[in-house]
């Protein structure tokens, strides 16, 4: 197949100027985004408006921060109808996996519509504006990981999912290569790779934590090609030394792989480490999780890597020259990007982008420790409470915890706290075998639920915060568990309560 594939520099200078402005656009610098965003002092809390947009004379530059950000997070204090039938505002826990929209990236979203045209491929004023923005966000986008082109380049992707599934696809040339990942890991960043080649797994300590040690036994006794790691994990909100796992993937000849999507909406990334041997060689993440609802994401890669590999997707936008028999590719990033590109995605993720680093990690992190702690001291005061991973020192968490009572079955708790207004998650999140470690269900087990209805299987609650949610709302939500496990306790389970395990 490779042979067929002649991937040569590009060309597109000498091909005109819509591919040229696609693909050398890519290494302009990113300051041709406007970047501020407005709104008027009287419409601090409106939908976003053309009186907001930045053609207003009245307008005042509003500074995000922590402690204002709520009021620009959409329909976060809007009644929402509950399953009774009932109007309430609802306490929204479940930001692991999808974080609500900011009114500023919605916003930008819809200024930036107005010069919507095709991206790299028409001939056209809006075509070109849209082009350029689309190109610029990419240095957004490093430097927001702390890098830059041409070391790095980044490739926007429609996930983390799809980014890990088009890398893998990219980066495994054989079924023998070998892949070192974790039992951390999210599907995602475990069956992207189960496919394609053997992968050996590191596993997790008694608290859950990734064990080291094991990760250097491991690259010692094996050719491994690439360590892929989570950055945090969506069940405990460990965050991972990768700089450390760098080292010693670096060591022993291997490159990494970091699976940031539980990262970038809380604490800052860097691509660098504090030596050349730390530095992390891809890292790929998701737009949604960070306030821009649009789809979207970035694999932030090594561009010389990149290059030496082709990715099985194909399509347009990726090549220089098709002839009857051959097929000329251009580079990364546009190597990596068949297709038409997701232009909202882009935009929401650039402002996503600045409006983080204007709220500021150090902030976010502090905000979500708090609320961390809170939660977790609220919920150990509970009889009946089981905490996975670490309740004492929190420090290496970001705000994600997953519980469980011996008394009541979780998805029967997950649905009642719904239906009284709390929002979690409940399940193995995707991270089964990590979640079945934690609980100490073994394989054989676990396999018993195979086919079985989601809600019937063993599963943890979840919650995880976001930079909006308050102290109060911890309160509420441990005012609403409370209620509900008296009623439930009260009551004699009748009916369908009694189909399940209260042990899950
Ligand atoms: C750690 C981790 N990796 C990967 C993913 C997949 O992200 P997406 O669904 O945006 O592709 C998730 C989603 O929850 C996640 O938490």
């Amino acid at each position: 197949m490779k042979k067929e594939l002649i991937k040569t520099a590009s060309l597109t200078l000498a091909l005109g100027i819509s591919i040229a402005c696609f693909a050398s656009c890519a290494k302009a610098d990113g300051n041709a985004i406007p970047a501020s965003s407005t709104e008027t002092t009287a419409a601090s809390s409106a939908a976003p408006s053309e009186t907001s947009s930045a053609e207003s004379k009245s307008e005042t530059k509003v500074i995000y921060t922590i402690e204002n950000i709520r009021r620009f997070i959409v329909g976060v204090d809007d009644p929402v109808e509950l399953a009774d039938g009932s109007k309430k505002v609802i306490v929204n826990f479940d930001n692991a996996a999808t974080t609500p929209a900011l009114k500023p990236v919605m916003e930008e979203v819809d200024s930036k519509l107005k010069t919507y045209g095709s991206i790299g491929r028409g001939f056209s004023a809006k075509s070109n504006i849209s082009t350029e923005i689309y190109e610029n966000t990419r240095d957004k986008v490093l430097s927001f990981v702390n890098c830059s082109y041409p070391d790095y380049t980044c490739v926007y992707v429609n996930s983390t999912t799809d980014g890990l599934n088009k890398l893998a696809s990219a980066l495994i040339t054989s079924k023998k290569d070998i892949v070192l990942a974790t039992r951390m890991e999210h599907h995602s960043n475990d069956l992207s790779w189960r496919d394609r080649c053997k992968v050996i797994y590191a596993d997790v300590d008694d608290q859950g934590r990734i064990k080291y040690d094991e990760i250097e036994k491991l690259l010692k006794k094996n050719k491994v090609k690439y360590v892929t790691v989570t950055a945090a994990s969506n069940v405990t909100g460990y965050v991972t030394d990768v700089h450390r796992i760098a080292k010693m993937a670096h060591k022993y000849g291997a490159k990494i792989i970091v699976d940031g999507a539980q990262i970038v909406a809380h604490r800052t990334f860097s691509m660098i480490g504090s030596t050349p041997d730390e530095n992390i060689d891809f890292f790929v993440f998701s737009a949604h999780k960070m306030y821009s609802p649009y789809g979207g994401g970035a694999i932030v890669g090594l561009t010389d890597e990149l290059n030496k590999h082709m990715p099985k997707f194909y399509g347009g936008g990726t090549v220089d020259i098709v002839t009857d028999n051959t097929v000329t590719y251009t580079d990364a990033p546009h190597l990596y990007e068949a297709g038409s590109p997701n232009y909202p995605g882009v935009v929401g993720l650039g402002k996503a982008i600045d409006v983080l680093n204007e709220v500021g990690f150090d902030s976010i992190s502090a905000h979500e420790q708090k609320l961390t702690k809170k939660m977790i001291d609220g919920l150990k005061q509970r009889k009946n409470v089981v905490i996975y991973g670490d309740t004492d020192d929190i420090s290496d968490r970001v705000g994600v915890i997953s519980f469980n009572f011996t008394d009541i079955n979780s998805a029967l708790l997950a649905t009642k706290l719904a239906n009284a207004g709390a929002g979690t998650r409940r399940g193995a999140f995707c991270a089964h075998p990590y979640v079945w470690r934690l609980m100490g269900v073994s394989n054989e087990q676990a396999r018993i639920y195979e086919g079985c209805e989601s809600a019937k299987t063993p599963g943890m609650i979840r919650v995880s915060f976001g930079i909006y949610n308050t102290e109060e709302e911890v309160d509420e939500f441990l005012r609403l568990l409370d209620q509900t496990l008296e009623n439930y306790r009260n009551s004699n389970h009748e009916g369908t309560e009694e189909d399940f395990d209260p042990a899950f």
